[in-house]
């Protein structure tokens, strides 16, 4: 017999995909179209706390402080998979806290739903394999699955019709090949159309859409191989390349989605500008205006001064890679 209140709180960290995840197979499964490659950040995290108790009518969320009902779906979806797992019907409440800005293209989903589904599971005495894990936090956001893991994850599409070969997985620990990343913030809003909506519209009315699909294999082989060899050059022509080839698919959208603002374009200068003098550093760029300067550890501090300099760079945010979930 269960305790009649369950309760668990998780850490779990942001990622930033090097090569992209834009485009579902499934909508329902939430499975990817496209396998993806990222690195977990140390920095930037979500903590959430499960609880659930019979006295609960409903499921809640509050999210850095405020009460969040439209985001509750995605929430108890996630929440539903783990309570059929564990055979109860017990309602949660759910309060979770970013200590980064929510929703502006710095993977939050990501975080949120890796902290959400390791603190259901671990407060519903479910003893999930981090695979399994994976394959609940890719309910609530396909990202999320890579940030059960820690350094550098895969995220495979799979192709089964339950979604059941659509996880991440570990590629090389963070301690192997100690990258920085330096994030300039651009504008500190939510973002105006999330990634969910950007990829229907993409898969719909794109037409660069289907070259995204048939070129995904072979740049998923050019990150892997470029991590696994610690081959900083090939990484950062790979990783523009799928940042950029994925915002020209969105921005060929009918209506257009174009996430950049003019500094977002300044600082991809500035970042291309330093490594033109030989500093090994690169970029990307998600579904916001924020861009990610990855570097070796060696450049950071001029990595970080060449982009704090920017008159459009409101602040600069560093971190270096860190783990996977870890329950508090
Ligand atoms: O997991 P979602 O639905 O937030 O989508 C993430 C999409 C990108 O951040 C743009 C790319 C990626 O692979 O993380």
């Amino acid at each position: 017999m269960r305790a009649t209140v369950m309760k668990s709180r998780v850490r779990a960290r942001a990622n930033i995909a090097l090569i992209k995840y834009w485009g579902k197979a499934n909508p329902d499964l939430n499975t990817p179209a496209v396998g993806s490659i990222s690195i977990t950040l140390e920095g930037l995290w979500s903590e959430t706390e499960v609880e659930f108790d019979l006295r609960f009518t409903s499921d809640t969320l509050v999210l850095d402080g405020d009460s969040r009902p439209e985001q509750l779906g995605r929430v108890s979806r996630c929440l539903d998979l783990l309570r059929e797992r564990a055979g109860v019907k017990t309602h949660a409440r759910v309060i979770s806290d970013n200590n980064f800005p929510t929703g502006a293209g710095l993977a939050s989903s990501a975080s949120g739903f890796a902290a959400l589904s390791a603190a259901a599971a671990d407060a519903l005495q479910l003893d999930l394999s981090p695979r399994e894990l994976s394959i609940v936090a890719r309910r609530g956001s396909g990202s999320a699955a890579r940030s059960v893991f820690g350094g550098y994850v895969e995220m495979h599409a799979g192709g089964a019709a339950d979604g059941r070969d659509s996880f991440a997985e570990p590629l090389l620990a963070a301690d192997a090949w100690p990258l920085e990343v330096v994030i300039a913030i651009t504008d500190r809003g939510e973002k105006a159309v999330g990634s969910r909506a950007g990829m229907e519209r993409s898969a719909s009315s794109s037409p660069y859409y289907s070259a995204w699909i048939a070129t995904s294999d072979s740049d998923l082989r050019a990150g892997r191989d470029a991590i696994l060899e610690h081959d900083f050059d090939a990484l950062a022509e790979i990783a523009e390349h799928s940042c950029l080839k994925m915002h020209a698919v969105a921005m060929a959208n009918r209506p257009p989605l174009v996430y950049w603002n003019p500094a977002t374009l300044d600082c991809m200068q500035a970042v291309k500008a330093l490594r033109a003098t030989g500093l090994p550093v690169f970029f990307t760029v998600d579904a916001g205006p924020q861009l990610k300067a990855i570097c070796e550890p060696s450049v950071r501090d001029a990595v970080v001064g060449a982009l704090r300099e920017l008159p459009g760079v409101a602040d600069v945010i560093v971190s270096g890679l860190g783990p996977g979930v870890e329950i508090l």
